[in-house]
């Protein structure tokens, strides 16, 4: 299994060693800056006897490596800087993306494709039209980060393990991303009966602006050490065709009464990518705001082909 990942910054590299350390395939590591990703793969090679393990890991600058790759992970792009919002990357990211996905079409279509890059949505939707590949395997990371978020926010405020709460986020990743509180359990009991509606408020509020928050702490660059976890239970449900429930960015074609754009939803996922997208029963609030994100990622992508 030839596992690949675009842009060897700060989420490509620690999803490298993260997928690599987990032994899920030949890990290949590519940059378009000269040296970089050939230079974190060397120190990632020297971390193997002290890991006990013997994972396969090679980096490049020349993205023509990318052939025959089962897995492409896209992280390549900037990241957003203090203030920034996710959607003013969108113009220099969409001209990465662009060059990257070009050459996946070329030389790896039969390939299972992630994007990471932001704004993510927009990126996914834009990735889908430029490769035409088939939606079941070409999707984004975002929304099982910020379920992600969601969890460990509510068990801080519960004093509580992370793994006595399932959570749901769907919409997009960004300002639009809907936590659902009314389907997130606490040892299987509605998180309504645990604590009040301010509370519940404050929570989703927070996750919302958990990445911004990360952000404007960092000074530089955002976060990467939860994104490249997301990313990495990511991959290893499709190597080891877990069937799991997951978060992902996932192109709509009538399911929430949505057509023809991406937005996060749960998605069964397995060896050929998406099998089933998993309708749930919003209220006719949430469907209208998942609407209007999707509405806003359909009409983002379209003037960038303008
Ligand atoms: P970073 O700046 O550390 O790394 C990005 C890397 O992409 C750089 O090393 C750069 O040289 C490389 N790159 C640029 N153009 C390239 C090209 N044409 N081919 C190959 N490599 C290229 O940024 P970081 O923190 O790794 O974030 C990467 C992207 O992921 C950003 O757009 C960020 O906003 C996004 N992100 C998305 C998340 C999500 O949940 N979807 C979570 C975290 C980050
Ligand atoms: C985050 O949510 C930057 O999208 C990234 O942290």
């Amino acid at each position: 299994m030839k596992i690949t990942i675009i842009g060897a910054g700060n989420v490509g590299s620690l999803t490298a060693m993260r997928i690599a350390a987990d032994g899920l395939g030949d890990v290949l590591l590519i940059d378009v800056v000269k040296g970089l990703a050939l230079g974190k793969v060397l120190d990632l090679e020297d971390a193997r006897p002290l890991l006990k393990s013997n994972y396969s890991i090679g980096g490049s600058d020349d993205i023509a490596q990318v052939k025959d790759s089962d897995i492409v992970v896209v992280t390549a792009g900037l990241a957003r800087k203090p203030g920034m919002t996710r959607e003013e990357l969108l113009a220099k990211n969409a001209r990465i993306l662009k060059d990257v996905c070009l050459k996946i079409k070329e030389l790896a279509p039969e390939a299972i494709v992630i994007i990471v890059t932001n704004p993510l949505d927009i990126m996914t939707f834009y990735a889908l039209k430029i490769t035409g590949f088939k939606p079941s395997r070409l999707f984004g990371m975002g929304i099982s980060l910020d379920t992600a978020r969601f969890i460990n926010l509510i068990s801080q405020e519960l004093h509580l393990p992370t793994t006595d709460i399932e959570a749901l986020v769907v919409g997009a990743h960004g300002e639009g991303m809907l936590p659902l509180s009314n389907f997130t359990k606490v040892k299987g009991v509605s998180l309504d009966e645990f604590i009040s509606d301010e509370k519940i408020e404050s929570l989703v509020s927070r996750t919302i602006n958990r990445g911004a928050q990360i952000v404007a702490n960092l000074g530089t660059g955002s976060a990467f050490f939860a994104p490249s976890a997301a990313i990495a239970s990511i991959v290893k449900t499709i190597v080891k065709d877990e069937k799991r429930t997951i978060g992902l960015c996932s192109y709509l074609n009538g399911q929430y009464g949505i057509k023809d754009s991406c937005i996060g939803v749960p998605c069964r996922l397995g060896k050929n990518g998406i099998e089933q997208v998993i309708e749930l029963d919003l209220s006719d609030v949430q469907l209208v705001q998942l609407a209007k994100s999707a509405a806003v990622v359909a009409q983002t992508t379209t003037q960038l082909f303008a």
